[in-house]
């Protein structure tokens, strides 16, 4: 099918893109690849807690402590509220920082963003401002609990997976681009223990939802994934454009 043309179509109609699914399953990358190609808005919803994390370390918070966390997240929720108001975007509170990025995917924000995401209140304050953002247009949303939780409604919902082996090895390889001096077998115990938390905990923990499409990303590469999510994308708006004619 003509590209040009299903981004149009896309665009008219206007679509909410869950993927969840836990670290490394490669979520990120295919999210940002989707979201550009159909000029949609993305969302990463993990770098909510992890800024919200950032910050707890930065100010020696406790972040197993629920009212501590309550009080910091409901303070950053706020501002990135004010920020979306405002500017449509919360990417221009995130630059504000220019090394924002590589800051809160550090291995000290990977060893304690699990505890900060467990705490009720802190999951409560972040969910007004996901719906917010997801509004507001087409949007590729990426997380944990976004086809279970957060956007039940969405259009379409993917859930992404890989064995332990290549996630834990895509994980280590994003720190070593970003300068992080960390062995393997450190990154492996991290993962396994966030993995853990995230998928036990028990407000909205990573579970694949019953309507999700599965895909396992272990043996394929970049292309050959984001190929499969726009392929289903496309089939849900022939099915869409269809469904409309007959009515
Ligand atoms: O996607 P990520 O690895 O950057 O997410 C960091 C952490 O944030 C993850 O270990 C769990 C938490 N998270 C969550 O609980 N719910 C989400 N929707 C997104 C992330």
């Amino acid at each position: 099918m003509n590209r040009k043309g299903v981004t149009l179509q896309v665009q008219e109609r206007g679509l909410i893109i869950a993927i969840d699914g836990p670290a490394g399953a490669g979520k990120s990358t295919v999210a940002k690849i989707i979201a550009k190609r159909l000029g949609y808005r993305y969302i990463n919803t993990g770098d909510l807690y992890r800024y919200i994390t950032y910050w707890a370390l930065q100010r020696r918070m406790n972040v197993k402590n629920c009212e501590e966390m309550d009080i910091l997240s409901g303070e950053i929720a706020k501002k990135l509220k004010e920020m979306s108001q405002k500017e449509n975007s919360i990417e221009k509170y995130f630059s504000l920082d220019s090394d924002i990025s590589d800051k809160i995917h550090s291995p000290n924000v990977d060893k304690n963003v699990s505890f900060v995401a467990q705490h009720q209140n802190v999951r409560k304050n972040l969910v007004s401002i996901q719906r917010f953002l997801a509004k507001n247009g087409s949007t590729v949303i990426e997380g944990r609990d976004i086809g279970s939780v957060i956007l039940p409604d969405a259009d379409l919902k993917f859930f992404l997976t890989a064995d332990e082996y290549t996630r834990i090895l895509r994980r280590y390889e994003e720190l070593k681009e970003r300068n992080y001096t960390v062995s393997f077998q450190e990154v492996e115990k991290e993962m396994m223990k966030r993995d853990q938390i995230d998928s036990k905990r028990e407000i909205a923990p990573l579970i694949k939802p019953v309507d999700a499409i599965l895909i396992d990303t272990s043996n394929k590469n970049i292309h050959e994934v984001t190929e499969i999510v726009l392929k289903k994308i496309q089939t849900h708006l022939k099915r869409k454009i269809h469904g409309n004619h007959k009515s």
